[in-house]
């Protein structure tokens, strides 16, 4: 049985649904209710993504707030997965995507240049109305900006969101083997880790990064 550990943002507007969708994914629960998140949230979700692999995700719901701030720096570090979420029925939250994905490269980085983290854009509220964007033009927006794949989403309907999990779960975890080959035939010498996430500390989690 292999076990990992990693830490995955979730990042976008204000509004986007980014709590929402983390509350579907982890809970399975969604309300109407618009209670705007302060600085950060975390939740946890343990996964068994194969017969032998079981992934515990610790999550960070990153304020819309927040808009690239100096904060983000410290949410971001040691990070290996990220969900990039807009709101289909507003666009210039997709606009926006692009300065949101520019502040999460700038800040964190694979270990060992392995380049980005993987991140996954999320077209959230398509049970209200259609992706303003035709399948080509997202695949295009994901090629020109450097998402590992997009998903139409709705935290409210329980569309895509459990689909999307697994894509960035099965991403990271082909990093990882990619990684451990890689130690290996550098016979340890300069061994690469992708980062345990740091410690919570449920009192006060945003003192101690
Ligand atoms: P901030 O924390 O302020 O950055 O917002 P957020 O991105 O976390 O948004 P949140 O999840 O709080 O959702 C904002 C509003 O959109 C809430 O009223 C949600 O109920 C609503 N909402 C979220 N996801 C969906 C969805 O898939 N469909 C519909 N119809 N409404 C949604
Ligand atoms: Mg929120």
């Amino acid at each position: 049985m292999h076990s990992y550990q990693y830490k995955i943002l979730v990042v976008g507007d204000l509004g986007t649904g980014k709590t929402s969708v983390l509350q579907r994914f982890v809970y399975n629960t969604f309300s109407t209710h618009y209670k705007s998140t302060i600085g950060v949230d975390f939740a946890l979700k343990v996964v068994q993504q194969d017969s032998d692999v079981v992934v515990h995700l610790q999550l960070w719901d990153i304020a819309g707030q927040e808009r690239f701030g100096s904060m983000t720096r410290v949410y971001y570090k040691d990070a290996i997965g990220a969900f990039l979420v807009y709101d289909v029925t507003r666009p210039k939250t997709l606009d926006h995507v692009v300065k949101w994905k520019q502040d999460l490269d700038a800040k964190v980085q694979v270990p060992g240049g392995y380049g980005d983290i993987p991140a996954i854009l999320l077209a959230n509220k398509i049970d209200q109305q259609a992706n303003p964007k035709s399948k080509q033009e997202m695949t295009e927006f994901c090629v020109d900006n450097g998402f590992i794949q997009w998903f139409e989403v709705s935290a409210k309907e329980n569309i895509g969101v459990s689909e999307a999990g697994k894509y960035l779960i099965d991403a990271i975890l082909q990093l990882e083997s990619t990684i451990e080959r890689k130690n290996e035939y550098d016979d340890g010498d300069s061994a690469i880790t992708l980062h345990e996430p740091i410690k919570l500390n449920k009192s006060n989690p945003k003192c101690c990064s």
